[in-house]
């Protein structure tokens, strides 16, 4: 037996994570070297496969544009963020149908926990039925049964008390995991609840049929209910706190790892390939550090691309991969050709109406309150919902294969498919999940603002299409984006329609005390002509910040960019992991799908290594 003083010191020498994570903003912490894994990019996808990868040993640098913020209350307290806020912001410029630049942007994470440092914090689940359709889509192995255990796995419920649930919480405990990193809750105290319970006893004059259910994440039956947020209660400082990727899978005490570098502040520009196009590392600099002067960095087992939607496909089309008239236009060397690469580009194209609340509740803090937590009661909505017996016009119009036909012919001819097959699979599959499963259509968040009571939403699963592509081969150039909203009619009709119902839902009976008046904004009557709304929709509507589709995973001959492995068509040890690699719209908010597959693309990773 040791002496005591002995096993002390074996104990000391012998306790892990001595240093922990590295997150530094010295290039030279990569320049030149060699790890196993290169990761571009720390947001959820990232963070989420770096996580995995270095936590079985493997040594992984992940690459990250942005600064670490984690100093920032903007950043981890929930209701701190600043509306429009530039901090962690790309603010993308945004491109009209006409290709001229429109006064707006796009949001989008630019630090240290990408776009779930943040974004509206909003948590619940898709259905079977949508994601399902991924493998029926061509990618065996992507179906509810391999990817619902991923959503539980990373989520930590914490269940509402009895004062939340007076105040409108609702939970339904099958629905949620309990043991994972990323902290799920109601907010403390509860936001507006007298408004939420006047939203719940007026939805169902807007939308017949519509029943309120407790959890939004019970997608069996439930159409509208409370829902939870990624936010934990801090009692020690009163305030709740985001839980971030980087919260949940970097920054925590118990997720450090020897082998996991961060390089803060750095962009990559383009991978690095050796003649049978294996990527070997990747090119990337600082414009503020190092003002543009470029590095390598090399990569002995892979290369995986977690820089959003409208960040891999960019790095893809740097490097030569891609669409030939895109990166001739941009005057890039195409090595390989994938047309898919920047097409299919998705969000759900949001707006909202307003009803002005009278005067003597504008003060009434159970109504209006400012804080930063979105959408405590959020409506999913059906195309019997919305139409009733009338939603036979829209499916059998939707279901036509001359309509289908020309609906693909259109997104190619925009550039926004890479063929006629593949924009028909993919409009076809929403169709089917719009009509056979009977999904909702349209996605409406209860709000108020200082002075108005809102009507936040959108068409859900929407069939237009828009694309993003590079300018030019230079990495600090921003892209060019052109989202294509509402150009579909289908999506025009439903967000014709729910705007109509939304001033139903303000001129209904249990508003009737506290609306001064239900046509505030916009200023159209309940029957104004569809060229009114649609009018106005046009000006008004912005991206629901879901992004998706540049990267797709299907089968290479329907315009896929990445295989059912996630690997890059055409190259070796090249994966995309994030946003992008979703081919169509999911009708759950994209944070919880987007972890199961960032979390089964890691199992996949390290099965191959
Ligand atoms: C404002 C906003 C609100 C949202 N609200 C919700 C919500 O309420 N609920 C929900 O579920 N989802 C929400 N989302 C969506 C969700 O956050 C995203 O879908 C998700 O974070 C996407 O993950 P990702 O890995 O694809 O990209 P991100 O998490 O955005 O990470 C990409 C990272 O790559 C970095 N990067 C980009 N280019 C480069 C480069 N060339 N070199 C190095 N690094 C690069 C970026 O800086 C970023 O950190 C919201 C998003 C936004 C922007
Ligand atoms: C990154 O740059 C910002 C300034 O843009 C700076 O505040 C920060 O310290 C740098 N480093 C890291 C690791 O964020
Ligand atoms: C292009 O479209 C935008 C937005 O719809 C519009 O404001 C602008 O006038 C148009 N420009 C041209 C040249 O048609
Ligand atoms: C989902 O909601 C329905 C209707 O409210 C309920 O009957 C069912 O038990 C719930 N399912 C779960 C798993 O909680
Ligand atoms: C999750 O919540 C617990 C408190 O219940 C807290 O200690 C922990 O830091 C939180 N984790 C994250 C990732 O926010
Ligand atoms: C509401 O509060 C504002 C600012 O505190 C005050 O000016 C206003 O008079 C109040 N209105 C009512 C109806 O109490
Ligand atoms: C569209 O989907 C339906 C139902 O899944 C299927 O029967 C039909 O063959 C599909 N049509 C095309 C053109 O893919
Ligand atoms: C609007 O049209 C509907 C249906 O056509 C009709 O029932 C309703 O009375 C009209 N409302 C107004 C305010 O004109």
């Amino acid at each position: 037996m040791l002496p005591w003083f002995a096993s002390l010191a074996l104990a000391l020498f012998s306790a892990p994570a001595a240093h922990g994570t590295c997150i530094t903003d010295k290039a030279a912490a990569a320049a030149d070297k060699i790890f196993d894994y290169i990761i571009v990019g720390a947001g959820l996808g990232g963070l989420t496969v770096g996580n995995k990868l270095s936590g079985k040993g493997f040594s992984v640098l992940i690459v990250e544009a942005g600064p670490d913020l984690s100093w920032n209350p903007e950043v981890f307290n929930a209701e701190d963020r600043v509306f429009q806020s530039a901090t962690c912001n790309w603010q993308y410029p945004v491109l009209a149908n006409n290709g001229s630049k429109l006064p707006s942007t796009i949001d989008s994470g630019a630090c240290i926990g990408g776009s779930t440092s943040i974004n509206g914090m909003v948590w619940y689940r898709p259905t079977k039925a949508e994601v399902d359709r991924l493998e029926t889509l061509g990618n065996p192995g992507w179906n509810w049964d391999s990817i619902s255990p991923h959503m539980k796995a990373i989520e930590r419920n914490h269940v509402p008390d009895e004062t939340q649930i007076a105040q409108g919480a609702g939970v339904d405990p099958a629905v949620h995991g309990y043991s994972g990193a990323v902290n799920t809750s109601f907010p403390t105290p509860m936001r507006i609840p007298k408004a939420v319970a006047l939203y719940k006893q007026a939805l169902p004059f807007a939308f017949s049929g519509l029943t309120v259910g407790s959890d939004l994440s019970n997608r069996t039956s439930v159409v509208s209910a409370s829902t939870s947020w990624t936010i934990w209660y801090d009692s020690a400082t009163g305030k709740n706190r985001r839980s971030s990727a980087a919260d949940a899978l970097l920054w925590s005490p118990d997720q450090q790892r020897d082998s996991l570098t961060v390089l803060a502040n750095h962009t990559v520009d383009r991978i690095l390939f050796s003649k049978d196009m294996t990527a070997t590392g990747v090119v990337f600099g600082s414009k503020s550090v190092t003002k543009g002067k470029m590095s390598r960095v090399y990569a002995k087992k892979g290369v995986v691309l977690s820089a959003g939607t409208f960040g891999s496909a960019p790095i893809l089309e740097r490097s030569g991969i891609g669409n030939a008239v895109a990166l001739k236009a941009a005057g890039v060397k195409q090595f390989l050709n994938l047309p898919g690469v920047g097409a299919n580009l998705n969000d759900q194209p949001g707006t909202s109406t307003s009803a002005l609340i009278a005067e003597a509740f504008r003060n009434d803090t159970s109504i209006v309150d400012g804080r930063n937590l979105f959408g405590p009661q959020i409506s999913l909505i059906n195309i019997d919902e919305i139409w009733g017996a009338s939603a036979s016009i829209y499916s059998n119009e939707l279901i036509s294969p001359s309509a289908l036909r020309s609906r693909a012919q259109a997104l190619v001819e925009a550039g926004a498919a890479a063929n006629i097959d593949g924009a028909e699979a993919i409009l076809n599959t929403t169709i089917s999940l719009i009509l056979q499963s009977r999904l909702p259509v349209a996605e409406l968040l209860a709000e108020s603002y200082p002075s108005v009571i809102s009507a936040i939403f959108w068409p859900l699963m929407p069939l237009s299409r828009g694309h993003v592509h590079i300018n030019s081969p230079d990495a600090f150039a921003p892209p060019a984006i052109m989202p294509r909203f509402l150009t579909d009619e289908f999506d025009q009709a439903v967000a014709i329609a729910v705007a109509r119902r939304t001033r139903d839902l303000f001129n209904a009976p249990p508003f009737k005390n506290v609306v001064a008046d239900a046509y505030l904004d916009p200023p159209i009557s309940r029957n104004g002509t569809d060229e009114e709304y649609l009018a106005w929709l046009s000006k008004t509507t912005s991206g629901a910040s879901h992004w998706i589709g540049t990267t797709a995973m299907m089968p290479k001959k329907l315009g896929g960019v990445v295989d059912e492995r996630l690997r890059v068509y055409g190259t070796k040890n090249l994966r995309v992991v994030d946003a992008g690699i979703l081919p169509f719209q999911i009708t759950s908010h994209t944070m919880s799908m987007l972890y199961a597959v960032a979390s089964r693309a890691a199992s996949l990773i390290l099965a191959d290594a």
